[in-house]
């Protein structure tokens, strides 16, 4: 049986980074993947081929409404969704090739099979065709993701009642597509298909979309999609969804408690992901999980069985790829005995819509229940030039900095390349910056982060110049 330092379950962004970190500390290293691909849901089916379709659709939507008052006089302009998924599936494979490189550039040993504990120390995997290897492995990372969640009385088909994956290789554009869930999965994909020319009404549970961020992004952000034919049904709790032929009705009550239909061609649920454990043999090794399915796991990422470890979507915090893969460094570090240190609190939040929207640290709703005394900068696009250049100019940036020491304690941002912009107010806030220290640092003009500028002016004392 072949001996490894540490083994990697689970080729993710959280799974794949942990390998290569563990690989470069001096670790022999191997990695388990069920799919013959790397990359998780990442690269396959997440944020590379959702980024890839918003990408293409973009430039429809922009040809569509934009490209004339440019002075681009465009004929016949029409979508060849079968060309734009091909794309979409050409970028994916070149993404995962490219992590294929690493793990042999890092002389990673890659396994393709259901990885499972045999006992704490011992893994099997399983391969497509059922044959069985074994290997034992001083530790253990465990980085098996998540899959879509659904909610009771509805039934995933894959054809009609879809998750995102099945959202990312659709051959038709829909007529309606009713989407259950205004968070970040239901209005990224959504924002694919209305600038493809489906009609798209999002029904939501709570009061406002992409709720978790501040409720300020939330607001505008329904504008905006507003505008561009999305209709929005907050306050509705979605009861089953059934499917006849080719027509799919999802069943909701309003906050009246009626009962109200929607009748489209497809449905998409997007209702949150949950993790993903199965028959991943936790009980043999003796691991923990807690009331949500998730392993549980102490301030080191580690589990309650010593040297097994546990990081990205599978365990507590948000579901995100940068997420994932900080904790991978950062297990791979304590492993080899150095301290390192993850601030979740500046993890970066991203939804790429357009106009995009990002966020670090705290909203305005947790700043005031924490009952912190805090001061708000603000910066609408509409007063940027780079942005009136652009012709983007929905949107602002929001700065919130502590009332007496002018700490910035979070940003929030929606307007255009807000997720590139939102570097920058990480990397202030790393630093401990005050709204005063980037209110004095040279932007570069004509940009869009002159708007972040602004807003930290218009924080520290209110002299904001271009408003
Ligand atoms: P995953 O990426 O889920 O990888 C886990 C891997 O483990 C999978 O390949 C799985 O096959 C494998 N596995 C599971 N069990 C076993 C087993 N027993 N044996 C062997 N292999 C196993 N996040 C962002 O930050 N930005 C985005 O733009 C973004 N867009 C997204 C878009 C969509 C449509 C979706 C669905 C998600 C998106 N996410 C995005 C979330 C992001 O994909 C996840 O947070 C991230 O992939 C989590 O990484 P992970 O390594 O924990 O797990
Ligand atoms: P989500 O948690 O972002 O949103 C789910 C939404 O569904 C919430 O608004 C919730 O209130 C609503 N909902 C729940 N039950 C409902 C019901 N019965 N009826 C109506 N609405 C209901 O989950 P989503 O969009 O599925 O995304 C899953 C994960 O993937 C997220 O945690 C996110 O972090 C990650 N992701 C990240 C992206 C990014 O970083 N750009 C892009 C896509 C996904």
């Amino acid at each position: 049986m072949e001996k490894f330092d540490v083994t990697v379950i689970g080729s993710g962004p959280g799974g794949y980074v942990a390998a290569i970190r563990c690989a470069q500390l001096g670790m022999k290293t191997a990695i388990i993947e069920r799919y013959p691909t790397l990359g998780g849901t990442c690269l396959n089916v997440g944020c590379i081929p959702s980024k890839a379709l918003l990408d293409s659709s973009e430039h429809f939507q922009n040809a569509r409404l934009h490209f004339k008052e440019h002075g681009i006089d465009l004929k016949d302009l029409k979508v060849n969704l079968g060309q734009m998924i091909s794309r979409k599936t050409k970028v994916v494979k070149e993404n995962c090739d490219g992590i294929s490189f690493l793990m042999k550039k890092n002389k990673i040993t890659v396994f393709t099979g259901h990885g499972s504990f045999l006992t704490k120390n011992t893994l099997e995997i399983t391969a497509a065709d059922g044959k069985k290897t074994q290997l034992e492995t001083a530790r253990t990372i465990i980085a098996t993701g998540s899959k879509p969640s659904t909610l009771p009385g509805i039934t995933i088909d894959k054809k009609r009642v879809i998750t995102s994956t099945e959202a990312l290789n659709l051959t038709e554009v829909p007529g309606h597509l009713v989407i259950i869930g205004a968070g970040v999965i239901g209005l990224e994909l959504g924002s694919v298909y209305a600038r493809l020319g489906a009609k798209v009404s999002v029904v939501e549970f709570t009061d406002s979309i992409i709720g978790t961020m501040d409720k300020s992004l939330g607001r505008e952000l329904q504008k905006v999609l507003k505008k561009e034919g999305f209709e929005f049904y907050l306050k509705h709790k979605v009861t089953g969804v059934t499917v006849k032929g080719k027509e799919v009705t999802v069943g909701a009550e309003n906050e009246k408690g009626e009962k109200v239909e929607f009748k489209g061609d497809y449905c998409l649920v997007a209702v949150g992901r949950k993790p993903y454990t199965d028959q991943l043999g936790l009980d043999k090794a003796g691991v923990k999980m807690d009331e949500r399915g998730r392993i549980e796991t102490d301030g080191q990422l580690q589990t309650n069985v010593a040297g097994i470890y546990a990081i990205g979507d599978v365990v507590k915090g948000a579901m995100l790829a940068h997420k994932a893969e900080e904790e991978g460094v950062f297990v791979a570090e304590v492993m080899a005995g150095q301290k390192p240190h993850i601030d979740y609190n500046l993890i970066p939040g991203v939804v790429y819509t357009w106009p995009e929207v990002a966020s670090v640290g705290l909203t305005e709703e947790q700043l005031k229940a924490q009952g912190r005394n805090f001061k708000t900068g603000s910066f609408p696009f509409k007063a940027s030039g780079r942005a009136r250049a652009s012709m983007d100019t929905d949107g602002f940036v929001k700065v919130l900095a502590d009332e007496k020491s002018d700490e910035i304690l979070g940003v929030h941002i929606i307007g255009p390349r807000a997720a590139d912009m939102i570097a920058e107010a990480v990397v202030a806030m790393e630093f401990r910056a005050s709204a005063e220290d980037i209110a004095r640092i040279s932007h570069a003009h004509p940009t869009y982060t002159e708007a972040i500028k602004e807003a930290c002016l218009d924080a520290s004392g209110k002299r904001a110049l271009h408003i």
